[in-house]
Formats: structure tokens, C-alpha cells, sequence
């Protein structure tokens, strides 16, 4: 079992700043295997019929950066708490995301062969595994917030965090797939709606869940929501951005799809130089929203700047 201990996020001086950036920043890659490991752990304590077992390994075990479960234990750090403490709501919410990507994937949504590198949950497993993967992670999720690994006082703070973004993400999804925007909406409105919370919401949600770890102040509280908005908006303009400007080979998940299908993304509504403006204009936001933290927040600073220029 790895234990985590605090990142240290000096750059190397040798490196341009640009290739610095986009090098995987050790606040990533420090915390992840201990969240590995304790995800590998943890699904196997789950009483699973072995297919099912298999297939969610499948699903949640290999591939994938970590993005939200290592924000989730960046930000519990960063307000004093411990990593540790943040491991279970750290898979719930890894748990969620990859429910969110294998239904995301099927044939009457996005229709993807290809994720994380490998053939879609849908794909391998047949389509009502697909179904059945991403509801068992959906509960399993919730089934990890309780005692002891949670203590009792924040199962409920935490269970209704996490329920929020994951309804938000579905509302998202629904706009993204199958609109149900009122009439007067514009392109960019419309646009705002889906990112915030197709992707922003579970991200904010992160976030604030480290956050309620590591038992934050009303103010800390506040100052990571506003980071988590800011990075969730963030994200998936650059995942936008990565589908027209990357390659499968690099992405593990088909590129060029978005305007194929018809999708509202940020480059399609304001285009390629100004979703950059953008992501510009929000990482100045969330580096301002931490910035009452202190040192204690400089392993979040790293990590937004990084999901800011990321290629993959
Ligand atoms: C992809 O998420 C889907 C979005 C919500 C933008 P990630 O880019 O975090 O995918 P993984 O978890 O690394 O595979
Ligand atoms: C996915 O958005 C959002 C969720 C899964 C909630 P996309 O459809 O753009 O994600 P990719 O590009 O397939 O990873
Ligand atoms: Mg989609
Ligand atoms: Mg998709
Ligand atoms: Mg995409």
C-alpha cells in the first residue's frame, strides 16, 4: 500500500516553462498510486457476481488520469486535512466519473469504441453490461461513504456533495445529447449550460468533497468552490480542444467526433483563439480563488495550470 506524503512541486529549470507545464505534474502523479491502490483494494471487499467484478475492474482500474480524485485529495490537503482521510470519497468520485464515460460511450450516446486506450466497456462486455457497469458504480459510490472509513459526522455532508454533482452531470449529459433547452437561449448560453454541468459540476463537486475532508472553514470552503468552477469550466474547454487538435494514438478515445455528431463545444461557438483566451481568463480566476491558502494550496496552483495546457 502506497502512503501518500506532501507534494513537492518544484519544476525543473532545465525545461522550457511551456514543456514544464505540460510534463505530468508531480501533484498529479504523487497521490495517484496510493489512490490505485486503494481502489484495487476496495472493489475487491465488494460483494460482485465475478462478471460484473470484471468488468468494473475493467472500467475503473486501468487507464485514466485521476483527475477529480486527485483534485478531491489536493484540495482536502489544502485545507489543513489529511490525504488518507480523502481515499474514499476520493473512488466515489472516480467511481462516478467512470460510470459517467462507460454510459457516455454507448451506442445511444456518444457511441465510442475506444477509451482510456482500450475497447469501450459496451464494447468488450456487450451493451447491457455497459448499462449495468456504469448503474453498479453509480451505487457502489454511495456504498463507500459510510463508517469507518468515513467518519459518521461528514457521511452525510459528503453523500449530498456527491449526489449533487452526479445529478448535474446527468442534466448535463441530457443537454448535451438530447437538448431540452427553454426557447430563448443562445449557442453560447446553451454552451455554458452543458460544460458547467456536463463536466464543471463533478469537478466542483471534487473539489468541495476534499474540502468537507479535510473540514474546511466557511471561507476556505468558498475559495475552493470558486477554484472548482473555474477548473471544471477549464476542462472541457480543453477536452474540446483536444478533439480537434489531437490524435487517437495520444487521447486513448476518438478524436475528431465532436463535429461529426453535431456537438456544442467551445471552439464550434466561439472558436479555437478564444476558448484559449479563456481557459486563460479561468485559471487566473481559480489561482485567485486559492490564493488566500497559502503554501498549502501550491500543489492545487500546479495542478490547474497543468489541466490548463494538458494534451491528453
Ligand atoms: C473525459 O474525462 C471526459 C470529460 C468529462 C471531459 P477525463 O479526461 O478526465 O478522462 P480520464 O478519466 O482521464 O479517462
Ligand atoms: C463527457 O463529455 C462528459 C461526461 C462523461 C459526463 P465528452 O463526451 O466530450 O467526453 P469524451 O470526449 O467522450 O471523453
Ligand atoms: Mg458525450
Ligand atoms: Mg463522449
Ligand atoms: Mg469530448
Amino acid at each position: 500500500m502506497h502512503t501518500i506524503k506532501p507534494a513537492n512541486i518544484e519544476v525543473t529549470s532545465a525545461a522550457s516553462a511551456q514543456e514544464a507545464l505540460r510534463a505530468e505534474p508531480v501533484a498529479l502523479s504523487e497521490p495517484t498510486p496510493a489512490i490505485n491502490d486503494y481502489m484495487a483494494a476496495r472493489l475487491d471487499r465488494f460483494d460482485l457476481p465475478k462478471n460484473l467484478r470484471e468488468a468494473i475492474g475493467y472500467a475503473l482500474l486501468a487507464g485514466g488520469k485521476r483527475g477529480r480524485p486527485v483534485l478531491l485529495v489536493q484540495c482536502c490537503r489544502a485545507v489543513g486535512g489529511e490525504a488518507e482521510a480523502a481515499l474514499p470519497a476520493a473512488m466515489a468520485i472516480e467511481l462516478i466519473h467512470s460510470f459517467s464515460l462507460v454510459h457516455d460511450d454507448l451506442p445511444a450516446m456518444d457511441n465510442d469504441d475506444l477509451r482510456r486506450g482500450k475497447p469501450t466497456v459496451h464494447k468488450k462486455f456487450g451493451e447491457a453490461m455497459g448499462i449495468l457497469v456504469g448503474d453498479a458504480m453509480m451505487s457502489l459510490a454511495f456504498q463507500i461513504l459510510s463508517p469507518p472509513e468515513v467518519s459518521m459526522d461528514l457521511v452525510g455532508p459528503l453523500a449530498r456533495e456527491l449526489a449533487q454533482g452526479t445529478t448535474a452531470m446527468i442534466a448535463g449529459q441530457v443537454y448535451d445529447t438530447l437538448g431540452g433547452f427553454t426557447p430563448d437561449e443562445t449557442d453560447a448560453s446553451r454552451l455554458n449550460l452543458i460544460h458547467r454541468n456536463k463536466t464543471g459540476a463533478l469537478i466542483r463537486s471534487a473539489c468541495r468533497m476534499g474540502a468537507i475532508v479535510g473540514r474546511a472553514d466557511e471561507g476556505a470552503l468558498d475559495g475552493i468552490t470558486r477554484y472548482g468552477e473555474a477548473v471544471g469550466l477549464i476542462f472541457q474547454i480543453v477536452d474540446d480542444l483536444l478533439d480537434i487538435e489531437q490524435t487517437v494514438e495520444h487521447t486513448g478515445k476518438r478524436t475528431n467526433k465532436d463535429a461529426q455528431a453535431g456537438k456544442l463545444t467551445y471552439p464550434a461557438v466561439h472558436g479555437a483563439p478564444a476558448s484559449r483566451a479563456r481557459i486563460e481568463d479561468l485559471r487566473q480566476v481559480a489561482q485567485a480563488a486559492i490564493e488566500p491558502l497559502g503554501a498549502k494550496a501550491a500543489a492545487l496552483a500546479e495542478l490547474c495550470d497543468f489541466l490548463a495546457v494538458r494534451t491528453k
